[in-house]
């Protein structure tokens, strides 16, 4: 069984191309996921197909209309909302994670609500809760104009994560948060370091000596070495999360300038 993706939005072309190539555009091919994509307009009442009006209690910008919001939500739903979550883009929500991505490659059906504007009526959220789970998710401290652009992030993040959908099952393991560390588990809760091919030699610049030797244990203490550095200086907050580090890797942070205390010097 795939996964069902449902997306709410007044620009449904946006995503048009973005789910028709590369990994999703294959899983779609596939029929490991599904989307449909409606246009919220369609649920909009009168002649101009006005789907937001001014915030009661002033304030700038516009707000969508919870009547349109619901009627779409209702029919794009159907009768049973069993076994669907309803996942809200917003900057105000919680922050979107690696886990999140991997529990909802396990769901089997997702609705994506896209607010524009100054975002929807606090009502919708409320109502849906009362029939099924109901996430309102950021994707990082910044501000967007609408929730189409979170929408593909989010999709991304899921998409790759969805049983056959990598070409090498390994390939998810060392990433940057999250997998589950690597095939020896050495890597979690750090950020990747730098990769190389060929050629050996490229504008003078040498391929570390290390990944050409053939020893695998060396190889994976400098790839450590390096996602330990890399961490310091760029996440000291995930430093600070780091459990299970032996003197080794003590050693490698606190040349990196990071310190325990959670600031860096570097
Ligand atoms: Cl999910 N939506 C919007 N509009 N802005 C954002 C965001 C989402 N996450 C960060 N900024």
């Amino acid at each position: 069984m795939g996964l069902r993706i449902d997306i709410v939005t007044i620009f449904p072309e946006y995503f048009e191309s973005p789910l028709g190539v590369s990994l999703i555009g294959k899983a779609v091919a596939r029929g490991d996921i599904e989307f449909r994509v409606h246009d919220l307009r369609r649920w909009a009442t009168d002649v101009h197909r006005t789907v937001d009006d001014v915030p009661f209690g002033g304030g700038p910008g516009m707000v969508m209309k919870p009547d349109v919001w619901g009627d779409a939500l209702d029919e794009v739903i159907g009768p049973d909302a069993a076994g669907a979550r309803l996942v809200v883009p917003t900057p105000s929500g919680v922050p979107f994670s690696q886990d999140m991505a991997a529990a909802y490659a396990a769901e089997s059906r997702l609705i994506f609500a896209c607010g524009r504007y100054e975002g929807i009526d606090g009502r919708v959220v409320e109502e849906m809760r009362t029939r099924m789970p109901v996430d309102e998710v950021s994707i990082g401290d910044y501000v967007l104009a609408g929730g189409e652009v979170a929408v593909l992030v989010l999709v991304e993040a899921v998409g790759r994560l969805l049983p056959g959908v990598l070409g090498n099952a390994y390939s998810a393991g060392d990433d940057s948060f999250g997998g589950d560390g690597g095939p020896a588990g050495s890597m979690r809760g750090l950020l990747e370091g730098p990769v190389y091919t060929r050629p050996r030699a490229w504008r003078e610049r040498e391929v570390p000596e290390v990944l050409l030797s053939g020893n695998h244990a060396a190889i994976a203490r400098w790839r450590r070495d390096m996602a330990l550095r890399r961490t310091a200086a760029y996440r000291t907050d995930l430093a600070a999360r780091l459990r299970s580090l032996d003197a080794h890797d003590r050693r490698v942070l606190a040349e990196s300038g990071y310190n325990a205390e959670g600031s860096n010097e570097s």
